[in-house]
């Protein structure tokens, strides 16, 4: 194989827009968009003009049959991740599945056997792992600067339109809001994947049991909203533990160039507390003194000593150009790719948790009691 990977992207739809930019030249990724493929051919031909793609396709097994194509990114909605991903196995393709990977553990543990025995490489596209601020805590953590990690909270913000032109089309909201596509959770299930995926990283322990308790917030006071809500992630030793907090609000101004909200982390360790402003939006950009602190990390270590670093890259797209870089890195130098089949699993497992924790009256349930489906 050739340090420059033969790409093909299936699915081009809300997503793909920040998946494309990866292979665009002034990014450096070694690898080379060969193929596209969506069942909308419009959307295919838009996309083939702008980035100068030969083959199209608007059948994936058509798509599939590309030799040239050495490894394949699915951005299709979840229902159909196990077929796609098997089929791309069974062509020898590599793949990279955008999260959630699927809807159920037997269907997760159909696509690693799958994967395993065709020898192709298989990881799950968690791009949050990958976003700078969320890095350089990572590296505070590691270094010990805040000790053993005992508190994560992660608190999120949502407003019903961002201050940016982002539009997020009817069609992409629409398989989110169905039980077959997403057990009709667009953040508990879909959003919180990258969540549960973050707060089990900082803690840096097993999750051992979650307890989700959900209100009531309905769109245009109509359409139902999996929020307000509030997960409590427990590891085995219950003084070790996260929160995820989130809701959404009328008239909020949410400023972001995505998604219209923002994301705002404490981890607070046994000698130290690390807070991180920011992640999908821009809502602590140039905030001054006016927030609780800039884009960026903030930490105060053992002495009570405040730091500042706001010079890494805080744009949410930074995120998604150095996940797809990991894939292709990994590629080419032959080794396991983040996240790995088995982690993924795992946060998957913590979100079907999740969701049957709701559904049983907001009671706590351990991880490993759900064995497929919440
Ligand atoms: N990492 C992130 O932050 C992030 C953000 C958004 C979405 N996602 C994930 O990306 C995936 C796609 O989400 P989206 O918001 O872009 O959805 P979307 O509905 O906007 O796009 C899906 C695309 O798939 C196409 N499609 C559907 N069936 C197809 C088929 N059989 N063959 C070929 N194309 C087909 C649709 O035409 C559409 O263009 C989901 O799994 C979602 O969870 C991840």
């Amino acid at each position: 194989m050739s340090d420059t990977v033969k790409v093909g992207i299936v699915g081009l739809g809300r997503i793909s827009t920040l998946h494309l930019e990866a292979y665009k030249k002034e990014k450096n990724i070694q690898a080379e968009l060969v193929a596209i493929c969506d069942k909308n051919k419009k959307r295919v031909q838009q996309v083939a003009k702008e980035f100068q793609v030969e083959n199209t396709y608007t059948d994936y097994d058509e798509f599939l049959t590309n030799e040239e194509m050495e490894a394949v990114e699915i951005l299709t909605p979840h229902q159909l991740h196990t077929e796609q991903t098997i089929k791309a196995a069974e062509a020898g393709k590599h793949i990279s599945l955008q999260k959630v990977p699927c809807l159920t553990l037997s269907d997760m543990d159909r696509m690693i056997e799958a994967t395993e025995s065709n020898r192709v490489k298989f990881r799950i596209y968690e791009n949050f792992r990958f976003y700078p601020p969320y890095q350089f805590a990572m590296d505070l953590i590691n270094k010990g600067v805040i000790g053993k990690t005992e508190r994560v909270d992660y608190r999120m913000w949502g407003g019903l339109s961002a201050l940016s032109e982002w539009k997020v089309s009817l069609s992409t909201w629409k398989w989110r809001f169905t039980e077959e596509g997403n057990y009709n959770s667009p953040t508990l299930f879909d959003d919180g994947y990258h969540k549960h995926s973050i707060i089990s990283q900082f803690l840096g322990e097993e999750i051992d049991s979650v307890l989700a308790w959900q209100g009531d917030f309905k769109i245009q006071g109509v359409v139902k909203h999996d929020t307000p809500s509030v997960v409590v992630y427990s590891c085995k030793n219950k003084s070790h533990y996260g929160t995820w907090n989130v809701s959404t609000h009328k008239f909020l101004p949410m400023k972001s160039d995505y998604y219209a909200c923002d994301e705002y982390i404490e981890i607070v360790g046994e000698k130290g507390i690390i807070f991180v402003p920011g992640c999908t939006g821009s809502f602590f950009e140039n905030c001054g003194d006016a927030a609780p602190g800039q884009a960026g990390v903030h930490w105060v270590d053992e002495q009570g000593e405040w730091h500042s670093d706001t010079s890494m890259e805080t744009n949410w797209n930074s995120s998604f150009i150095n996940c797809s870089k990991e894939f292709i890195n990994g590629i080419n130098e032959n080794r396991e790719i983040e996240i790995n089949p088995e982690d993924a699993r795992r946060i998957l497992q913590i979100g079907l948790a999740v969701i049957r924790s709701v559904r049983n009256d907001f009671q706590e349930v351990k991880i490993d009691d759900v064995l497929d489906k919440p």
